[in-house]
């Protein structure tokens, strides 16, 4: 695991990392890492607020649950694509400034962030992706890994930076693909070890 590069303060249990969790959807990685931080005796992070582009994600619900401030922040209605991602970039940096947020935790978050936004928080946003980069970037990891026939996957933990899935690796687990496997079976069996492994990676940056 490579974890070293970034200027990230150290938590302690008594004053833990403070993370942001960005989803985008059901949220089953986030809920396995609320789970994980909330479980472990003496844990170096903890979430302290959590962001989807998406008002439907099912994983708002679940956070609010726990009772970690949970926002939507909807792109806003702004004709021009590249003024419309900094303007909800600028209302997303506004919410990590008010809950002093440390490091940013993808888990399921179906946008790419602008260069700037990742210069601003150089190393201190991470990812995990359903293959074993830098094969299948991309939303169609687990069909694109079943087009090629390859017989084994996976997932990722990487840096962020401003390409589709193309920052730094820090930790990948694999997988066995099966001859009969659907995108479904595979991303089941892909998602078991995410949430093992997301827990881990974090850890290891907060500790
Ligand atoms: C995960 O497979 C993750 O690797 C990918 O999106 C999926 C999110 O699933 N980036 P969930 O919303 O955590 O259930």
């Amino acid at each position: 695991m490579s974890t070293s590069g970034g200027d990230l303060r150290k938590g302690h249990p008594e004053t833990p990392l403070r993370c942001a969790i960005f989803i985008s959807g059901t949220g089953s990685g986030m809920s396995a890492l609320l789970q994980y931080q909330r479980q472990r005796k003496a844990c170096n992070h903890r979430t302290v607020l959590v962001i989807s582009n998406n008002p439907d994600a099912r994983g708002i619900k679940i956070a609010r649950e726990l009772g970690i401030p949970a926002e939507v922040v909807e792109l806003p209605p702004v004709e021009d694509k590249q003024e419309r991602r900094l303007k909800h970039e600028v209302e997303i940096n506004f919410l990590l400034e008010k809950f002093d947020v440390e490091l940013i935790i993808l888990s399921g978050y179906m946008r790419l962030l602008s260069a700037n936004f990742v210069d601003k928080w150089h190393m201190k946003v991470v990812n995990i992706h359903p293959s074993l980069l830098p094969d299948f970037p991309g939303a169609h990891a687990h069909r694109d890994a079943l087009a090629a026939g390859v017989k084994t996957s996976g997932c990722t933990v990487h840096f962020v930076d401003s390409g589709m899935d193309t920052g730094p690796i820090i930790a990948q687990r694999k997988v066995p693909v099966f001859p009969d496997d659907t995108i479904e079976t595979l991303s089941n069996r892909i998602k078991i070890e995410e949430h093992r492994l997301y827990p881990i990676v974090i850890d290891e940056l907060a500790g």
